[in-house]
């Protein structure tokens, strides 16, 4: 079934471009977005770069009109494949460095571009759902691009999975609607000498950039902090369409739980029948969570509140608005969590697949399992979300 997009990879009869069939979705979409690139016969790793070269243009086509793109078959089992291929898709420029790099993002031996997703905590494959995203909400460079590349498969479960979020925002009801567009919100608050820290920079070099990219400073108590606010809702780079932009399960009270509702026939299966004995416990919960994935569990246990000082007990300023204000009424959640599953597609993991996807268009979660699972990502194009600007613009690093 080949695919209506206009894009020369439809032309290229070296691959197939089509729709995600049902063995290679978990959750399918009503509406699916998703399209599936693959060899028609084998291709060793020199015609893999090749490929990718000679189809660079169109592949980010396809990107650019399907929001997420699943590379299939091209044997990108390494994180060294994986950047020597992406790196000839010329008009995406990968990441090397963010702001505000989040503890346990490290980049991959061998690799200048190429991150594990966390080193401290499980990002999928495990007993939770992970939460849906946008990858770096709480940093201000936030990625146009986002690819995973799955470097070992897990035995059950542990999809990725991918939400339309330009279409989640358009199925909202207009009062909604206007209250998320009410922003902006407050993202993340951190000290500016601990995001240096974390940067490797000294504080004031710091200060330049964040000064040269136009990104507020706040003082509190004699600690200079980087507050990070954001429109909720964007328009596309590309077309002007809204899109919802935050890490929606963080910052949304409850979404998780009315998704969980949504997605129990999903689980309903024998081999499922551990996991939701565990869930039914939350006991037994923490227990396993322990034992599986003790750095998390540990992170998770030490995790603190952004810094105190400036949003404490200052719910009048602005400071302290965060996106859960826009969800007045139980039935807002609802509605999201609804709209969210109805545009939601889950990716079923094989060896040396990448999944290439829009991050101003989608959000994306990893799906409960078990056994071993290693995605390493590739981030490209980021763009600085400024607080009272919807329009999403590259900036160049000063
Ligand atoms: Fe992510």
């Amino acid at each position: 079934m080949n695919s209506t997009a206009p894009t020369a990879l439809c032309t290229d009869a070296a691959v197939r471009v089509r729709a995600a069939d049902r063995t290679e979705i978990s959750i399918g979409s009503t509406s699916p977005f998703l399209r599936v690139v693959e060899p028609r016969g084998r291709i060793g790793p020199a015609d893999t770069r090749r490929w990718f070269r000679r189809n660079a243009d169109g592949l980010v086509a396809l990107l650019r009109e399907h929001a997420a793109v699943l590379i299939r078959g091209f044997g990108i089992d390494s994180p060294r494949r994986f950047e020597q291929a992406l790196a000839e898709v010329k008009p995406l420029h990968a990441m090397s460095t963010y702001l505000m790099l989040e503890p346990g993002r490290e980049t991959l031996p061998g690799t200048r571009t190429v991150w594990c997703t966390n080193r401290n905590i499980r990002t999928g494959g495990g007993l939770a759902l992970t939460g849906f995203h946008t990858e770096n909400y709480y940093s201000p460079q936030v990625p146009s691009f986002v690819a995973f590349a799955c470097l070992s498969r897990p035995w059950l479960g542990g999809e990725t999975a991918v939400v339309r979020m330009d279409r989640v925002f358009a199925q909202l009801d207009a009062d909604l609607q206007e209250r998320l567009r009410d922003g902006p919100f407050l993202a993340s608050v951190i000290a500016v000498e601990e995001a240096a820290r974390r940067q490797r920079l000294s504080p004031a070099v710091l200060r330049q950039r964040l000064d040269a990219w136009g990104l507020p400073r706040v003082e509190r108590d004699g600690i200079d902090y980087l507050a990070t606010f954001k429109p909720a809702v964007i328009e596309h780079p590309a077309d002007g369409r809204p899109s919802l932009l935050a890490n929606v399960s963080a910052e949304v009270p409850g979404l998780d739980a009315f998704i969980g509702r949504r997605l129990q026939p999903h689980f309903s299966r024998r081999r499922w029948a551990i996991h939701r004995k565990l869930w039914r416990s939350s006991r037994c919960r923490r227990a396993l969570s322990w034992l599986t994935d003790p750095r998390g569990s540990l992170c998770r246990a030490r995790a603190s509140v952004p810094p105190a000082a400036p949003a404490r007990g200052e719910t009048s300023q602005p400071l302290a608005a965060r996106l859960a204000r826009a969800f007045v009424h139980r039935i807002d959640v609802e509605q999201l969590a609804e709209a969210m599953m109805h545009h939601c597609v889950a990716v079923r993991w094989r060896r040396g697949d990448v999944l290439l996807f829009d991050n101003f268009r989608t959000t994306h979660a990893g799906m409960p399992g078990f056994g071993p699972r290693e995605l390493a990502v590739q981030m490209y194009d980021p763009a600085i979300i400024r607080a009272h600007d919807t329009r999403v613009a590259r900036v160049p690093p000063p």
